[in-house]
């Protein structure tokens, strides 16, 4: 551990949660230097849907490199880049009737909104962007103006301009439509608000605390942005690639964004991977304005197709995506009912769930303990209250099931500690997966 301690930066985040060094990892477990086996309920924040060095998709990119497949093409034309391109088209884009191009972006999910962003104010010639209360964008400075975290804001050590933050959904309770907010300050010249190019926001919202936007707020949403001629952004980076249940966040709600941002899962391994896809009719870039040297990632194209003929050519891995997802909602409404003295509360959709302890330290506490029973889960919101549920897509419902028995457990002896609920619990015994 000295070396980490020695030379690599302060600005380490999660290692400071997980004080271990790792080494290996398969599926949903990660194995420190000692062998001990974790389960992974991070999973690469969303970005390890499928698992840890899935082997199909290993033994393909094995292959590729075998072959002397192109590792890196800058932007040239590659076999694997068309493969995944016919693969997103055929299996993805198509039965979801939906028309896009892709734009290949910097490997990271902030390049990817940083492209968004841009083309959105260069294509309406508006600068101003809708972002909206704990959202978050990424940390490069146009992506961090439109994220609302003060943490993350705060490091900027410039100004963040360019944005107007408007309420979330839920934001100023359950009985507010936010949406007619927007309407009005977009329909009224004195509102001091700027008509926006775009109004950029997560269906779900990850690290702002797993704040789920209902499906009418998002066609409310959809309507305003239309009536107003303001163009609609999906960050689907962390909610999409199947995290909710459907491989865009917002199928279900039923509307078609303008531009859609994707990265994290996309890649499938794990591999640094981010696109943008907009309508043919909004793709007003000059050839390389928007630039950078690693503009797609050739085995992120070999693992990314894998991943999408493997997992997307049906829809069976969505339901499964449900049904664990709806397991997870019922054993968490359960401990909050148990332990939650009527503070804590859930939240979520699909396999993107939290529980909302009110209290950071008391989330931290909990994080802590179930880390010493071999669980490896974070928190987010704007306290860190929130013990966020991201495990691998892929996990059995056995380890599902033993990762948040141990979570509960966590819950039990932190809640009995803070003398709020000592009273034990026969829940482990009483649950089980639905097969
Ligand atoms: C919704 C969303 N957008 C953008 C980003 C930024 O992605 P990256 O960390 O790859 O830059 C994240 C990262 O967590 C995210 O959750």
């Amino acid at each position: 551990m000295k070396i980490f301690e020695e030379i690599e930066s302060e600005v380490q985040s999660y290692a400071r949660s997980f004080p271990r060094v790792f080494n290996r990892a398969k599926g949903e477990f990660l194995y420190d230097e000692d062998g001990t086996e974790y389960l992974d309920f991070l999973a690469g924040a969303g970005t390890l849907n499928y698992g840890h060095n899935h082997p199909i998709f290993k033994k393909l990119l094995q292959d590729y490199i075998e072959s002397d497949g192109i590792t890196h093409g800058l932007d040239l034309h590659t076999k694997a880049k068309g493969e995944f391109l016919e693969a997103f088209n055929e299996k993805i884009l198509k039965p979801r009737d939906l028309d896009y191009v892709m734009q290949f972006t910097g490997p990271t999910g902030t390049n990817a909104v940083e492209a968004a962003l841009k083309l959105a104010r260069n294509v309406t010639g508006r600068e101003n962007i809708i972002t909206f209360t704990n959202g978050f964008h990424g940390v490069s400075l146009g992506a961090l103006a439109a994220t609302g975290n003060s943490h993350h804001r705060g490091a900027a050590g410039t100004s963040l301009h360019g944005t107007s933050r408007m309420p979330f959904d839920g934001y100023l309770g359950d009985d507010v439509d936010t949406t007619a907010y927007l309407d009005k300050v977009l329909s009224d010249s004195s509102s001091g608000i700027d008509k926006p190019a775009a109004v950029i926001v997560e269906t779900v919202q990850g690290e702002g605390g797993i704040n789920v936007a209902s499906f009418e707020w998002l066609r409310n949403l959809d309507v305003v942005c239309k009536k107003h001629n303001v163009l609609l952004i999906v960050d689907d980076i962390q909610a999409g690639c199947g995290r909710t249940g459907t491989y865009f966040s917002f199928e279900e709600a039923g509307i078609k964004p303008d531009i859609v941002t994707l990265s994290k899962s996309l890649g499938g391994y794990g591999l640094p991977f981010a696109v943008v896809l907009f309508r043919p009719e909004i793709d007003q870039w000059k050839p390389g304005e928007h630039n950078g040297t690693f503009r797609g990632n050739n085995f992120a194209f070999v693992t990314a197709k894998a991943a999408i003929d493997y997992f997307w050519a049906d829809d069976e891995f969505s339901k499964e995506i449900k049904r664990k997802g709806d397991y997870v909602a019922d054993r968490l409404d359960a401990i909050v009912e148990k332990y939650g003295e009527g503070n804590f509360t859930t939240r979520g959709r699909g396999m993107f769930r939290g529980i909302n302890c009110v209290n950071g330290d008391l989330a931290a506490k909990i994080t802590r303990k179930a880390f010493q029973n071999g669980l490896i889960i974070e928190t987010s919101g704007a306290d860190d209250q929130v013990v966020k549920f991201l495990c691998p897509l892929i996990i059995s419902d056995e380890n599902l099931k033993k990762g948040i028995d141990i979570v509960e457990q966590a819950i039990r002896e932190v809640c009995a500690k803070e003398d709020s609920m000592p009273e034990e619990s026969d829940y482990f015994d009483d649950v089980r997966v639905a097969s």
